[in-house]
């Protein structure tokens, strides 16, 4: 039975049932990660590892989020892949709040972080082919899943990752759009980087739970977070249900 990885952000700890087993705390090499993992089977016989990316009542912020530990921790326990649950702001039509995305492709506007494990001990020069940033199969199960579901999703899609923690202006989010992003979020990268760099094969999920900067019908970002975070977190929880192992 495969076990899959799943990093949850905003909102996405309610999707851990009742009854799940809490993994001991772990040192990693690179810090500690998160928090503690939690492992349990979902209805589909699914079986999931997650790790809150944000640490609980830590809460922290997409910059400080040691992803390098958090990549490595769930790589130790022979995981066949992991889904990345990232809160993102819809930048075309296509995208609109209350969606999931599951996008394939990226651009990577983040800086500053600890992005690779290239130069660490026992890790050579690391240049990774990143040509689909995304991992086909794992992609396709998702969007496979989702369509059972009869989840209202976007199957594709540019994820722009931005550094944060601040929103992004309106001209920032023009630019991207011209660069052909279609979703924008804060912690798509260096989480895909790092997986591909362990040979782990990863995919998002996006909620959409607002329109990025400019792009509104004027009720303003943090009122559309609050409006769409629940049923976003909820459809995310539909899509893990449905999602049969392989
Ligand atoms: N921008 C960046 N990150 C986000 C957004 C956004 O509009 N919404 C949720 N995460």
């Amino acid at each position: 039975m495969s076990l899959l990885g799943l990093i949850g952000g905003s909102g996405a700890s309610r999707l851990v049932p009742a009854e799940h087993e809490r993994l001991p705390a772990a040192a990693t090499p690179f810090g500690p990660a998160s928090g503690a993992l939690l492992r349990w089977r979902g209805a589909s016989g699914q079986e999931w590892l997650y790790l809150d990316r944000h640490g609980g009542e830590s809460d922290l912020p997409p910059h400080q989020v040691n992803y390098r530990a958090n990549v490595w921790l769930l790589a130790q326990h022979g995981i066949a892949g992991i889904v990345g649950l990232n809160a993102v702001g819809g930048i075309d039509a296509a995208s609109r709040p209350g969606r999931l995305v599951f996008p394939d492709q990226m651009v990577d506007y983040t800086w500053g972080r600890a992005h690779s494990y290239a130069g660490e001990a026992g890790f050579g020069r690391l240049h990774v082919d990143f040509t689909e940033p995304f991992d086909r199969r794992l992609r396709a199960r998702l969007c496979a899943a989702a369509e059972t579901a009869g989840l209202d999703c976007v199957a594709g899609g540019t994820y722009a990752a931005t550094q944060g923690p601040r929103l992004e202006s309106a001209a920032e989010i023009n630019r991207m759009a011209r660069d052909g992003c279609t979703v924008v979020g804060m912690t798509g990268m260096p989480e895909a980087g790092l997986a591909r760099e362990l040979g782990v094969p990863y995919a998002i999920c996006a909620l959409v739970i607002n329109w990025a900067a400019g792009r509104g019908g004027g009720e303003g970002i943090h009122a559309e977070i609050e409006r769409f975070m629940a049923s976003a977190v909820r459809q995310a929880g539909l899509l893990i249900a449905a999602l049969p192992p392989e």
